[in-house]
């Protein structure tokens, strides 16, 4: 039989990095794909090409799957940004994000069992990209809610609750201020929990959202929310749980998925062989799984668990000193 073809974006900063050790354990644990490589990001801009070259979107439509690093987008001047051209072109209208405790690892919940996932809209909201400057003193942005994006976000939402055999479902909005935009998604929120009788459906103000997750997180389930509250409130998850170097995503759309971290491109660390590349790797367990592997990312899962549990070879976010290959050197022994 052919190989699976699957597109890796090994993107730019510590993206090329954490995209090595990724796919040398996705080897190692008897995973066998043609990894078809593309640009985008840096590498792209140096040849002149815009960040997200349409060349590279052109492959991931017909390749389906794509475990992609993070870009680097300028803050306020500069490019647009590789990750909104890439999940607007492609229509990836869910990011899904799960935040999970973990054996061995700082955070502030060390000892508090925390499993949820939120589902964030990917195309719409303030990350619609549209803003104008009517007066050199005054800039605004427009905020783009549509019913049917809101409609088809609710559904994924509610029928992941029941696939995975959760519980909850919790819309996340702004709608006592924003009345027309986040009161859409919150009547279609509401409209498509008719269907779901099953599901414990409920909404919360995104602001008290944030505190009730800092002090009590252990009591979401799942969160479903707009873009931009999605944006925030995952990376405030990824902090309860030990930071950025572990928080997995998944953009998903009807025709094409694209895994990747929840970070960005660390400019800080980039280079030095320090990342952890455990978000990515986890963005590609969640890959394996959307595709039918889930036996090899329960194998990989497992390893990764051994190795935080024995807590001796971490990478320096999470406490440690090792090195990004020490780390996957380790996971590797541990797949057994
Ligand atoms: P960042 O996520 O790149 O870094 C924030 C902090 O977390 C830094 O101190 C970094 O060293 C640390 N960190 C992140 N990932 C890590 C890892 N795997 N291992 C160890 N430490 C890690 O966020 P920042 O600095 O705000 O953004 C940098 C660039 O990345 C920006 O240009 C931004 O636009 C872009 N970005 C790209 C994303 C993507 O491609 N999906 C997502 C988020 C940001
Ligand atoms: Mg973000």
């Amino acid at each position: 039989m052919d190989k699976r073809r699957i597109a890796v974006i090994p993107g730019d900063g510590i993206g090329p990095e954490i995209t090595t050790a990724t796919l040398e354990i996705l080897e190692a644990a008897g995973f066998k794909a043609e990894w078809i490589y593309l640009e985008a990001g840096q590498p792209a801009i140096d040849k002149g090409r815009p960040p997200m070259p349409p060349e590279t979107l052109d492959a991931i439509r017909e390749i389906g799957t794509a475990l992609k690093g993070p870009t680097t987008t300028p803050v306020g001047k500069g490019h647009p940004s590789a990750n909104v051209a890439l999940r607007k072109a492609l229509d990836l209208f869910v990011n899904v994000r799960p935040t999970r405790s973990l054996p061995g690892l700082q955070g502030y919940f060390k000892d508090t069992p925390i499993n949820l996932i939120i589902v964030r809209e990917n195309t719409e909201d303030l990350y619609a990209g549209i803003e104008f400057q009517p007066h050199p003193d005054i800039a605004q942005a427009v905020k783009v809610i549509t019913r049917p994006g809101c409609r088809r976000l609710c559904k994924y939402a509610f029928e992941m609750v029941r696939e995975q055999g959760r519980k909850k479902l919790t819309a996340v909005h702004k709608a006592n201020i924003m009345k027309l935009t986040d009161g859409m998604f919150l009547d279609e929120f509401y409209a498509m929990a008719k269907n779901y009788p099953d599901v414990e459906a409920s909404d919360i103000i995104v602001d008290n959202c944030c505190m009730q997750l800092v002090i009590h997180p252990e009591k979401f389930d799942v969160l479903v929310t707009e873009n931009l509250y999605g944006d925030i409130v995952s990376d405030l998850c990824a902090g309860l749980v030990g930071g950025l170097g572990l928080a997995a995503g998944a953009n998903i759309g009807e025709h094409c998925a694209v895994f990747e971290a929840v970070h960005g491109s660390a400019p800080d660390i980039a280079g030095k062989g320090i990342a952890n590349p455990t978000a990515l790797l986890f963005s590609a367990l969640m890959m394996l799984r959307h595709i039918g592997e889930g036996e090899i990312a329960d194998k990989i899962g497992a390893a990764v668990l051994k190795t935080f549990g024995e807590g001796k070879v971490m990478t320096r976010d999470m406490g440690g000193t090792s090195s990004t290959f020490q780390f996957t050197a380790e996971v590797i022994r541990n797949l057994g």
